[in-house]
């Protein structure tokens, strides 16, 4: 007992310190759907209102057929953003990271319809972090429906919450549906909800006091499924939209009779599926077959150690049957081993000698349902070898739907014999819903309407076609498929589909349709990236069964796309730059596991102490540095952009008095100037202010203020005694330390540190000390030998075709720990940079700041 009580105030008081030491003040998550294609923007805003640095995670779940296409985090108003990179290089920059205690981590974890990403990051007291997260997906249709859920679970209140969907559908929307389960009566008449014509919206934002679980609790009542449903009407030629050179077609017929179907359930009876999943098992077969209609075939095969069959062939789904088979079904037990190949034979071969003897309807749909929760082991039970026959034996005919109950199953194989066989792998959860998932298996496959569907496009016109042709059609879901006009310009199309009904031989449609107009509510290129995002897709999913080298060009092609078009796929990972984490700072490196990773890594160019210069070269995973001795009162050009018109000069101070036993005096930065031509806008900082002056207006500030300051093209955040954030124009940004030292100091005094940002947001034409290091730099690293310093290796270097003798070092990095810095490895170049920097150092001393 008072262990228990202990625990729980721990776990309350751990709770309380968390709320209240990390507010999550605004949660947004903007939606944008255009003809099915959803674009998701999550944003959430946090402050550190604690007394010490904290670590603020942020955890999405989304769902798993969306591919992440940006992650940014804003950090005391400095965005570092993600890029895109093949998931090994990615993954040795992580580990380069964490080898460095670099890194902020990523944890991830699937649920059901879900993956879930954390990444998680330390802010300084005060501080302010933006989280954003971008996602896009491909709604599918089902049941008549397009389905979009987001996962909502902010974890405390939240004073600014909300979700926003807005969706554009040029065929016109029938009906929209919006639900929570997390949606309490009082809560359902702050869902708003409108939709006319081609455009729906959807807004839901409850206040604090609506996020309550009950008046004056703390706890939020937002945690569940929020859901968006909708469906469109089918007219033509809309079902095929063309937009900049792309088109992708919508096809759903919705005024057929369904086919007849033959449904052949293969169902593993071995020991392990004794207990519930058995019961669940046959639970599901009863309502299933109450939903068999009258003119199906259908048949039961049973395996254990042993092939049972119910019937010797398939029978006729009348109500006598009917009846017989629930009998039947009651009856199952277990027995034995799992002679998979056994049972999955039995049943193509009854399916095969059906057809053969006109025993089922000529127009009729055949299915074959596997359920299995183990591995074969009787019988043939190598997999590759099951998966040899079983293609052979079906050739195409029917498509064969493998659902792995459980997790004793091989996923992989029972995905890899279903895709072989233009089916499908369905996992079912070992839950108390068991039975109902395999019920709404079940469902999504029992009503086709046509079979051996093929959409043609006129073959000169169109290229990198998505896959067009399929097995069955089923009622209330929809075939997509997307290509490339080989001449961009075009703007009509014919298409041509075929297929097998039931009361005609030959479903054969063409249609033509023109270039879509409406491109107002259209995000980007949203075709293309419908395209982009399916073709991956059955990439992807082509990959599950293909060998060889066959594998390794669908790899390629798949990664070659998900670059491109910037997706974060199982090839790819997203490398967000993040400031270096504190010293002090427990382990959230955690290594991601699987699937979709972001990863984090620092990446820096800057100037500080010294001044010593530290570039970071990224393609190297590696830095230089050097310093650069000057008298002080010089004023040296760091950063030069005769495009932007940005310039940064530094003017140069030393110690309070010279130190005569030092060969070279120690000179720091006492004075930046920041000017931006175009803007007419000079910045001047010091250790002890820092003045704007725009035009003829004036404005100061001292290192004492905590200001925010946005006007047209400037940005200005003073984080009061630290550090001074700003973005300029095209969007350059750069951080200034404050260093002070103790103010008695007999040597030294007060000095400044310019880090630059975002450099690609400045010209290609961009010069200066700094400035030159924005373009790509290559160098390599030979003979790595003893220097003078036991402690730091010498190196040669060819860098610029010239070769220098470097020394390993190290130089700090004071952004986030002005007093300590944190280490940065290096290759330091001696005598002023010589040979690194273009020309040489006295080049760029300037007469003044401005
Ligand atoms: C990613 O998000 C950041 C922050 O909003 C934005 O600046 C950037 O342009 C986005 N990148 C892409 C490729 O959309
Ligand atoms: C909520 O708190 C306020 C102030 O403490 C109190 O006056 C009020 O009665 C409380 N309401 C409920 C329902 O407990
Ligand atoms: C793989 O790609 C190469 C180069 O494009 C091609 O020559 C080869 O035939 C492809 N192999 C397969 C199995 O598709």
């Amino acid at each position: 007992m008072a262990v228990s009580l202990l625990s729980f105030l721990l776990f309350s008081f751990f709770n309380l310190q968390v709320v209240n030491g990390i507010e999550i003040y605004s949660m947004k998550i903007d939606s944008k759907v255009t003809s099915r294609f959803a674009h998701n923007i999550i944003t959430s805003r946090a402050v550190n209102r604690g007394n010490v640095h904290k670590e603020v995670v942020f955890d999405v779940e989304l769902p798993k057929t969306a591919f992440i296409t940006n992650f940014s985090m804003t950090i005391d108003g400095v965005t570092y953003p993600g890029t895109i990179k093949e998931k090994e290089v990615a993954k040795k920059q992580y580990e380069k990271a964490v080898s460095k205690g670099q890194t902020a981590g990523l944890v991830k974890a699937s649920g059901r319809k879900t993956e879930k990403f954390t990444v998680s990051v330390n802010i300084e007291a005060a501080s302010k972090v933006t989280f954003e997260l971008t996602y896009e997906e491909l709604l599918k249709r089902q049941f008549g429906k397009y389905e979009m859920f987001i996962k909502v679970k902010p974890k405390q209140l939240v004073k600014d919450f909300e979700i926003e969907v807005n969706i554009f559908e040029p065929q016109g929307i029938t009906a929209l549906e919006a639900e929570g389960t997390f949606i309490t009566n009082d809560l359902q008449n702050i869902i708003k909800k409108t939709f006319s014509e081609k455009k729906g919206h959807i807004s839901f934002k409850p206040t604090l006091d609506q996020q309550r679980t009950c008046a004056n609790c703390s706890q939020s009542l937002l945690d569940g499924d929020f859901t968006v449903k909708y469906d469109v009407k089918r007219t033509t030629p809309d079902n095929l939209q063309i937009v900049n050179g792309y088109f992708v077609h919508f096809f759903a017929p919705t005024n057929l009779p369904n086919l007849p179907k033959n449904v052949i359930f293969i169902i593993d009876i071995s020991g392990s599926m004794s207990g519930r999943e058995i019961e669940q098992t046959r639970e599901a077969l009863l309502k299933i077959l109450d939903d068999i209609k009258g003119d199906d075939f259908f048949n039961f095969i049973l395996f254990g150690s042993e092939v049972h069959t119910w019937k010797e062939t398939l029978i006729k789904a009348t109500p006598e049957n009917l009846d017989e088979a629930r009998k039947f079904v009651r009856g199952i037990d277990t027995e034995g081993l799992t002679n998979l190949h056994g049972g999955i034979m039995r049943g193509i071969d009854m399916l095969n000698a059906a057809h053969e003897g006109n025993l089922v309807p000529k127009r009729s749909a055949s299915i074959i349902i596997m359920l299995t929760d183990g591995q074969p082991n009787v019988g043939i039970s190598n997999p590759q070898d099951i998966q040899t026959h079983v293609k052979k034996a079906i050739e195409g005919k029917y498509p064969l739907y493998n659902l792995g109950f459980g997790y004793g199953v091989d996923y992989n194989f029972l995905e890899k014999m279903a895709l072989e066989n233009k089916g499908l792998a369905r996992r079912i959860y070992p839950d108390s819903d068991a039975s109902l998932q395999l019920q709404g298996f079940y469902d999504e496959v029992s009503n086709p309407m046509l079979t051996d569907v093929e959409l043609n496009y006129p073959e000169n016109e169109i290229s990198d076609l998505t896959k067009n042709s399929f097995k069955h059609f089923y009622d209330g879901s929809e075939i997509v498929v997307a290509g490339r006009f080989i001449d961009s310009n075009q703007n009509s199309l014919t298409v041509d589909v075929r297929g097998e009904g039931v009361s005609i031989d030959f479903f054969d449609l063409k249609e033509t349709a023109k270039a879509f107009q409406e491109q107002q509510y259209i995000f980007g290129e949203y075709i293309e990236r419908l395209w982009a995002y399916l073709t991956i897709e059955q990439l992807l999913e082509e990959r599950i069964a293909a060998t060889g080298e066959e594998k390794e060009n669908l790899t390629a092609e798949a990664l070659d796309l998900s670059l491109k078009y910037k997706f974060v796929t199982p090839l790819t990972s997203m490398v967000v730059t993040k400031p270096e984490t504190y010293d002090n700072q427990d382990g959230i490196a955690d290594k991601p596991i699987e699937g979709r990773d972001v990863f984090t890594v620092l990446l820096y160019l800057s100037i500080d102490g010294d001044p010593h210069f530290i570039i970071s070269v990224p393609q190297k995973k590696d830095a230089l540095c050097f310093n650069i001795n000057e008298n002080p009162g010089a004023v040296l050009n760091l950063i030069n952009d005769p495009v932007t018109g940005i310039t940064v000069n530094g003017e140069l101070i030393g110690d309070k008095r010279v130190n005569s036993d030092a060969k070279i005096q120690n000179t720091y930065f006492g004075k930046l100037g920041i000017a931006n031509k175009h803007l007419d806008l000079r910045l001047t900082v010091t250790p002890e202010k820092i003045t704007i002056q725009n035009g003829n207006e004036k404005t100061g500030f001292t290192w004492l203020d905590s200001v925010t300051l946005q006007q047209e093209g400037l940005t200005l955040i003073i984080n009061k005694e630290k550090s001074l954030v700003l973005k300029m124009g095209s969007g350059a940004s750069f951080v200034i330390v404050l260093h002070q030292v103790w103010k008695k100091h007999p040597l030294h005094q007060d000095f400044l540190g310019l880090y630059a940002l975002e450099r690609e947001k400045l010209s290609e034409q961009t010069h200066g000390l700094l400035g030159q290091f924005f373009h790509p730099i290559d160098f390599t690293i030979l003979e790595i030998h003893p220097g003078s310093d036991p402690k730091k290796p010498d190196a040669t270097m060819i860098v610029k075709n010239n070769e220098l003798t470097v020394t390993r070092g190290w130089q700090k990095d004071y952004r986030r720990d002005p007093k300590h810095g944190v280490d940065i490895p290096c290759w330091f170049v001696h005598n002023n940079g010589a040979g690194l920097i273009d020309g040489v150092h006295t080049d760029y001393i300037v007469s003044s700041l401005f």
